[in-house]
Parts: structure tokens; sequence; C-alpha cells
């Protein structure tokens, strides 16, 4: 699927986004700015999640809980190192958790991905408008 959207419209891409979504690991691509944690943050609200979410550069991990009280995880690894970080600090549990993990630079993990994962690449393609395609 791929779709161009402006911010008003991201609740309803991402009412189009959730029926398509087969795996709990969703991997988003893109550079800087081209709103991985602005459609997370949109995501994560059509989950039920009340949690304030933004993103976790620095901690690597976010855990939100939904309402029903399902943790979902968000993750950031622009500033990993190595995978064997990521090990270290028991990602493979999360990711094989059957929770729903959402992963900004899932490319510097790739080896410890699920085989099963999803992608969904964002492209800024104006200053308001982002294109999206989901894999
Ligand atoms: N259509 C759009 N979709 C997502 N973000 C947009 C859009 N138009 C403008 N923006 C802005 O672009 C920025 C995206 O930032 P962010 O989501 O943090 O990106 P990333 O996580 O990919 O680095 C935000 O400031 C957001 O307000
Ligand atoms: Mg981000």
């Amino acid at each position: 699927m791929t779709r161009s959207y402006a911010l008003g419209e991201i609740e309803t891409v991402v009412k189009e986004i959730l029926p398509l979504l087969k795996s709990s690991v969703i991997c988003f691509k893109g550079e800087m700015g081209a709103g991985k944690t602005t459609l997370i943050q949109s995501l994560c609200a059509a989950l039920s999640v009340e949690d304030v979410v933004s993103s976790p550069t620095f901690s690597l991990i976010n855990e939100y809980q939904n309402k029903a009280g399902k943790s979902i995880y968000h993750f950031d690894f622009y500033r990993i190192e190595s995978e064997e970080e990521a090990l270290d600090f028991g990602a493979e549990e999360y990711l094989y958790s059957g929770n729903f993990c959402l992963i900004e630079w899932a490319e510097n993990i790739a080896s410890l991905l699920p085989e099963d994962h999803q992608k969904i690449e964002l492209e800024k393609t104006g200053t308001l408008t982002r294109k999206l395609t989901l894999k």
C-alpha cells in the first residue's frame, strides 16, 4: 500500500494501516523528520494508548500501556552502536513477546528482527506531505 498524506489526514491513514498489520513487529524507515515518531504517536492513540508517546532516542525503548493493559514497545535504534548492545538490554525478549514493537531505525538491528516483521517506509515529499509505503 502506498499513500500520501498531510498531518490532518494521519488518523485516516492509521485507520487504513491497522487492518494491514499482520506482524507485531513494525519497522518505520525514513530519514530524520520523515514522520516516524509522529505516525507512531497516532498509531498508539488508535491502539488506545493514553500515555505520552515520544521518541525514546536516548533510552532506546519506551513502554506504553493501552487501556486493555497490553504493553506496546517503542524503540529508536538511531544511536545504538552495535546489535550486541541491543542483545544486552534484552531486545529479543521484546521482539518475540508478541506485543506490538514499533521500531525506528530498525536497520541498525536488522539481524535481530523476527522474519515476519513488516516495514513502513516514509518519505518527505514536501514540508507538509509525506508518502507512506507499507510492505
Ligand atoms: N504529513 C506529515 N506527517 C508527519 N509529520 C509531518 C507531516 N507534515 C509535517 N510534519 C512534521 O514533520 C516532523 C516529523 O518529525 P518526526 O515524526 O519526529 O520524524 P522522525 O521520527 O521520522 O525523525 C514533525 O515536526 C511533524 O509535525
Ligand atoms: Mg523519531
